[in-house]
């Protein structure tokens, strides 16, 4: 895909094929089958960009793809995030549930641009990212099918609890977080839970900082319970 389309979908990002993919791509095509593979919506931290998760993801699946976005609002004219916020940990509600939709619609958009299923689709979040996720399973829940999130909160409360009954979700959070306070990670584990979702939270024994430990622990909840080999 060239610059210009890659821009008219409205945000700066990536987009990963696993490569036994892209062998088998054209012959699925000519026998008409739909693609089978995940492919992870990764969603970086604060002040990050497009290529921060991609390792992670790459360790979490090799046979996903990745589908990997820029938050587009600036803080200080500097660090890109995925919604504006007043004060850390206080949100701006309004551009948060404008801005899940927009990267709800961006990600359909994305699953028609490079043809992969709009139905296999995990978050992959880290802080801010996390909290966009969380907020995306619970305004736009048909987009994702579940998430990994690291060091989430409480994104907003929806008016409406969905129904998450087939979501699978991996929280991960640091018993010593100074930015997410322990109460937030096991609200926001709460608000699954009572919407039906197949959730787990997992302690660190760490900060904000992500450690190798929780992304094997990632790796092994999501082929033992998710991905099908
Ligand atoms: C947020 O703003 O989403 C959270 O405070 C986490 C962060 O990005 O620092």
């Amino acid at each position: 895909m060239g610059n210009n389309e890659k821009l008219r979908l409205g945000y700066i990002h990536r987009f990963i094929l696993p490569s036994d993919e892209m062998r088998t791509r054209r012959a699925q095509r000519q026998k008409g089958e739909r693609n089978k593979f995940t492919t992870f919506l990764s969603l970086h931290g604060t002040g990050g960009n497009e290529e921060d998760l991609i390792p992670l993801a790459q360790q979490l699946d090799q046979k996903a793809a990745i589908l990997s976005p820029r938050g587009k609002v600036l803080e200080a004219g500097v660090a890109p995030r995925f919604f504006r916020r007043l004060a850390e940990g206080v949100f701006d509600v309004e551009d948060l549930k404008y801005r899940t939709n927009e990267l709800a619609d961006f990600v359909k958009d994305a699953s028609n641009a490079y043809d992969f299923d709009v139905h296999n689709v995990i978050a992959v979040g880290y802080s801010n990212g996390a909290n966009i996720g969380a907020s995306m399973l619970l305004l736009r829940p048909e987009i994702l099918s579940g998430a990994i999130l690291f060091r989430a909160m409480v994104p907003l409360i929806p008016e409406i609890l969905p129904d998450l009954t087939n979501k699978h979700i991996f929280m991960s959070s640091g018993l010593y977080d100074p930015i997410v306070p322990k109460q937030e990670a096991e609200r926001l584990f709460g608000l699954f839970k009572k919407a039906g979702a197949k959730v787990s939270l997992n302690w660190q024994n760490s900060g904000h900082e992500l450690t190798m430990k929780e992304v094997q622990k990632a790796e092994e909840w999501l082929h033992s319970d998710i991905v099908k080999p």
